[in-house]
């Protein structure tokens, strides 16, 4: 059985079994939860994500998708880089978004990690309207099978918290 858990706070202070980062396609770094994450974590991080691009994913990382590095200096042992879909009217990508969150677990269980630590993936620079991203975030994670024990979803923000605070109390 997964517990789910809403905090306010930095997704880089999680004592946690994996960290989920908000990533781009080029996994070498960028701003929002990616860049807290290099920046507290150290160089060990991107040195791995050079080291995939270097092999398996030469192309870099597809939407939809996750892979797992070392947290280097991070409390938690793993960081799961995922990459969220860029929101736009024109296309309904909210399978991409879903995509992050199933791929994320699946990388966990695999891992053996209990806990997780996840953002809420493209609700910042890649423009996903708050609730909606919050609704496909739970869904995910409450409907998938899974070893994962805890998701504790790190909200940077007071607004953001309340999103998903309504979100969660709205499935139950
Ligand atoms: N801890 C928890 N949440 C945070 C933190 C933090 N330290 N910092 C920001 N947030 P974003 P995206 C929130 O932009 O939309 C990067 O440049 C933030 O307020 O990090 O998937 C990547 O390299 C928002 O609610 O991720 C990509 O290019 C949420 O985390 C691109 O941004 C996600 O915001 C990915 O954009």
């Amino acid at each position: 059985m997964i517990t789910v858990r809403l905090v306010q706070g930095d997704i880089t202070d999680q004592a946690v079994d994996a960290v989920v980062n908000a990533a781009n396609s080029s996994l070498l770094g960028g701003g929002g939860v990616d860049g807290a994450i290099h920046a507290a974590g150290g160089p060990e991080i991107l040195a791995a994500c050079r080291e995939l691009r270097a092999t398996t994913l030469p192309g870099g990382l597809p939407t939809g998708e996750a892979v797992a590095t070392t947290a280097g200096r991070l409390r938690a042992r793993h960081v799961i880089h995922v990459v969220g879909p860029v929101y736009t009217t024109g296309e309904d990508r909210s399978g991409l978004l879903r995509s992050c969150y199933t791929r994320a677990l699946a990388v966990a269980d695999e891992l053996g990690a209990r806990s997780l630590a996840l953002p809420a993936v493209s609700a910042g620079v890649y423009g996903w309207p708050a609730r909606d991203a919050a609704d496909i975030a739970l869904d995910a994670v409450l409907t998938t099978t899974t070893t994962v024990t805890e998701a504790r979803f790190v909200l940077f923000d007071r607004r953001m918290l309340d999103v998903f605070t309504e979100a969660l109390a709205a499935r139950r």
